[in-house]
């Protein structure tokens, strides 16, 4: 019998977001803010938002994974699992995997979904590699996808400039060879929960006239205080899975950061030594989307990576959630 360790690799992405653009100008109108203030602070530029009734993430959900089975000519019927990373679901129970599944005619799979925010996909893709590497699955789908919209209040200049609406899906099945997932670092504080979160709704605070009243139904975050513990923690992460795979910096082929923020993406490259041309970037046309930004990422890019590619995904959001993920690259487009 062989000991060789089966290991997890990507062998598709597939990315969505909605049409409709809402752009830095647009925004202005809405409240006090500028172009210039929202560049300079954050590098977004325009962002995309699902308008329509009865649009839940689960509609973008559905769209990276229809685009992803055609894409890799995968039969819905052959997946065995999708795990979906958000925290806008369409609702609180069933969960979004479920109707993803569902919509996309994956019968013989199960689900669930994950919270941990803009670590969502990282911690999503890190479990979804284990039913792999446990040889029990061979088709696991694994989607990060937010409708941040639907949380943000549009009278809040200090949250409503930052989020945006999106998602990704990755195909992983078993490596042929010592490409694909190499290793993880999650991490989660608590006792930062309160600086960003979604006050109520929950069972803590069910909705209420005053929940309502409150507008805490919408996002919550003490900017300045989250931007220290993001630029710290997401720089160490990347660092310490580089320096615990005796990886240096011409090792990395590309750097695909959580896209909360264009300075937190900087002080982490810096740290881990590589230039701005390895540090993949979309925020500036669709701001962050939680869970969606690093599949977004990756499916943007995709042409660029050739198999073998070192790449180093990294992120930091609400829970306190962190974590980092190295993969080589396992097909050439
Ligand atoms: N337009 C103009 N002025 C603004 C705006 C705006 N859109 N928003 C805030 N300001 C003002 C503030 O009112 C403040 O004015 P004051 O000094 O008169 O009170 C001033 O700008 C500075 O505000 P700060 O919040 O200190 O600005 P900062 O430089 O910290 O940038 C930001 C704010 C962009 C939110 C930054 O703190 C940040 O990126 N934080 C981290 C976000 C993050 O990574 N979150 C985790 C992931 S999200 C998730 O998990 C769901």
């Amino acid at each position: 019998m062989s000991s060789k360790k089966l290991r997890a690799c990507i062998s598709g992405v597939h990315g969505y977001v909605p049409d409709y653009i809402l752009t830095n100008s647009e925004l202005e109108t809405l409240v006090d803010t500028s172009d210039e203030w929202i560049m300079t602070r954050t590098g977004i530029k325009e962002r995309r938002i699902l308008k329509g009734e009865m649009q839940g993430t689960s509609v973008l959900g559905v769209k990276c994974v229809k685009g992803l089975l055609e894409k890799t000519n995968t039969d819905p019927k052959d997946i065995d699992l999708i795990i979906c990373a958000t925290v806008t679901p369409d609702m609180l129970f069933p969960s979004t995997s479920n109707l993803i599944a569902d919509k996309v005619g994956a019968t013989n799979s199960y689900g669930f979904d994950i919270s941990a925010a803009c670590s969502g996909f990282i911690y999503a893709l890190s479990t979804g590699s284990q039913f792999i590497e446990a040889g029990t699955h061979k088709k696991v789908i694994v989607v990060g996808a937010d409708k941040m919209s639907s949380i943000i209040d549009y009278t809040d200049r200090k949250n409503c400039v930052l989020f945006g609406d999106g998602g990704g899906a990755v195909l992983l099945e078993p490596s042929k060879d010592e490409t694909g997932i190499q290793d993880y670092l999650l991490r989660s504080d608590g006792s930062g929960g309160d600086m960003l979160c979604l006050k109520a709704g929950g069972s803590l605070r069910p909705a209420s006239i005053e929940t309502i009243k409150n507008k805490e139904h919408y996002i919550y975050q003490e900017g300045s205080s989250v931007f220290k513990f993001a630029v710290t923690n997401m720089a160490d992460i990347s660092e310490e899975i580089m320096n615990k795979n005796n990886l240096n910096s011409d090792d990395v082929a590309y750097l695909v950061p959580h896209q909360a923020n264009k300075r937190i993406i900087d002080a982490t490259a810096k740290r881990m030594g590589v230039g701005p041309e390895k540090v993949l970037l979309n925020i500036e046309k669709y701001g962050n989307t939680t869970a969606g930004t690093i599949p977004l990422c990756l499916w943007d890019y995709e042409k660029k990576f050739k198999k073998g590619d070192n790449l180093i995904l990294a992120a930091f959001g609400g829970g306190f959630t962190w974590g980092s993920l190295y993969l080589k690259w396992s097909y050439n487009n």
